[in-house]
């Protein structure tokens, strides 16, 4: 971890002081449970698309089975994998705090296997998916995928009301972000006194926004991530190092 003691007090300071905290985390944050990021290169049957082709409806109705087949392979990563410290700082920052908000752009359930309640998907999850036909949710066998480590190409189940192919719970490119989980985001952000985007790009957008819109209301915010990041606006503090690292030491200075 790169990160600076002084970078690190000034972060301690002013999450001490913030009393409603506004978190959004990304792929990043998941990273160290084993997790690959969106950006990371697909491997197996995948390994000739980008994620983004994927996960469209275009590409479900293009090839059902491929990108069912893609979400199981996920879903059996997911399942197989633990909250690492990252999620777990999260739910003791919580206690620290007056007010604070988890807005995950990630579709597994690490957060809430860490202890956070109330976690707002905005991109939904792979634990919870639906007929593709009428919408109507479908409860996927207990236990974890065997799916081979190259992957492999798999028929959707049926929908049991209408017959219809099942698909992934995830908001896909093209499709709009669920109405409540979106303005419960916006309002987090609009409320809080500190902002803290953890482990994304910022290059998806409307959810990039958050940051966008916590930046024109001046509000203090410092940004977790490993990576070069874009512009760091004035009250802005990027802490380059992974998330599982930096976020214990946070808490640490925050005596
Ligand atoms: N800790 C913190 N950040 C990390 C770590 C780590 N250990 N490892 C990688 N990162 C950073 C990378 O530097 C990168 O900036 O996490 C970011 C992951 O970026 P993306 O893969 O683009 O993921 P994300 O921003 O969540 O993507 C947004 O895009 O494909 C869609 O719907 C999908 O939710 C996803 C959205």
């Amino acid at each position: 971890m790169t990160v600076h003691a002084t970078q690190l007090n000034k972060a301690a300071d002013w999450l001490a002081r913030s009393r409603r905290v506004a978190v959004l985390t990304g792929a990043g944050i998941s990273a160290e449970s084993g997790i690959p990021t969106f950006r990371d290169a697909l491997t197996g049957l995948w390994e000739r698309f980008e994620a983004a082709d994927l996960a469209t409806p275009q590409a479900f109705r293009a090839d059902k089975a491929l990108v069912w087949g893609w979400y199981e392979w996920r879903r059996m990563q997911v399942l197989r994998s633990q909250p690492n410290a990252g999620h777990r700082a999260l739910v003791v920052l919580r206690q620290r705090v007056d007010d604070l908000r988890l807005i995950t752009q990630n579709v597994d359930d690490l957060h809430e296997r860490a202890g956070s309640p109330d976690v707002v998907h905005l991109h939904g999850s792979l634990l919870h998916p639906r007929c593709f036909a009428c919408g109507h949710p479908h409860v996927l066998p207990d236990g974890i995928p065997d799916e081979p480590e190259g992957g492999r190409s798999i028929q959707p189940p049926r929908c049991e009301r209408c017959g219809g192919y099942v698909r992934p719970g995830v908001v896909w490119f093209g499709e709009s972000l669920p109405t409540l989980a979106w303005s419960a985001a916006e309002r987090a952000v609009r409320e809080c006194d500190l902002f803290l985007s953890i482990g994304t790009s910022g290059q998806v957008f409307p959810a990039a926004g958050l940051h966008q819109i916590a930046a024109q209301q001046g509000k203090p915010i410092i940004v977790i991530n490993p990576g070069e990041m874009a512009s760091v606006q004035s009250r802005e503090l990027c802490l380059r190092g992974p998330a599982g690292e930096v976020l214990p030491a946070l808490l640490a200075r925050w005596a």
